[in-house]
């Protein structure tokens, strides 16, 4: 059985899904953007359990292409799983630290036995990663990760976005 990709245009935090996916910084303490608005509306709880990784396995923050899953707090999910992009560094950055955002992300949901993944276009925002790449990267890598999920959904936040992932769906 593999994974169904399928695509919403809307706010990541108003999704119901076994896990949602944040586009997080090492620290793991939060930020704009995705991390922003997961924090704001998944409440200290989420906080609170980021900041007991980082008192334990994740002492120097979380690497670059790591996923690690909390609690979803307040929002409609049973878990946050927090993955770190890469910054984009111009033509020719390597794309492999952003597909293994992907494809760790959904090992981590398979080991939670999370069936429903929202995923935001991790690395397109302040990392500045470009779109159509970012889409290419993400939709092959959920494509190749062979995962038990059912349903790796990417949640676009604005048309451009959208029309990107679309691009990349047959
Ligand atoms: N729902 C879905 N997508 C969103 C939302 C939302 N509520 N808010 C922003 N986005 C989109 C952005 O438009 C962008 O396309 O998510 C994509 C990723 O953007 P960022 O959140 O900026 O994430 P990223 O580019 O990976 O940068 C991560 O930004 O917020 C900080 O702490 C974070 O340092 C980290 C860095």
């Amino acid at each position: 059985m593999s994974t169904e990709i399928t695509l919403v245009r809307g706010d990541i935090t108003r999704q119901t899904a076994d896990a949602i996916v944040n586009a997080a910084n090492s620290s793991l303490l939060g930020g704009g953007g995705v991390d922003g608005a997961i924090h704001r509306r998944g409440g200290p709880r989420v906080l609170a359990e980021c900041r007991a990784l980082r008192a334990s396995r994740y002492g120097k923050g979380l690497p670059t292409g790591q996923a690690v899953a909390t609690t979803a707090g307040e929002l409609d999910a049973r878990w946050v799983i927090h993955t770190v992009g890469p910054v984009y560094q111009g033509p020719g950055s390597d794309p492999s630290p952003l597909a293994s955002c992907y494809r760790e992300s959904l090992r981590v949901a398979d080991g939670l036995g999370a069936r429903t993944v929202a995923f935001p276009a991790v690395s397109t925002g302040v990392y500045r990663w470009p779109l159509e790449d970012a889409a290419r990267i993400a939709v092959r890598a959920v494509r190749d990760a062979g995962a038990a999920v059912e349903e790796a959904r990417f949640v676009l936040f604005d048309d451009r976005a959208y029309a990107a992932f679309a691009a990349q769906i047959p």
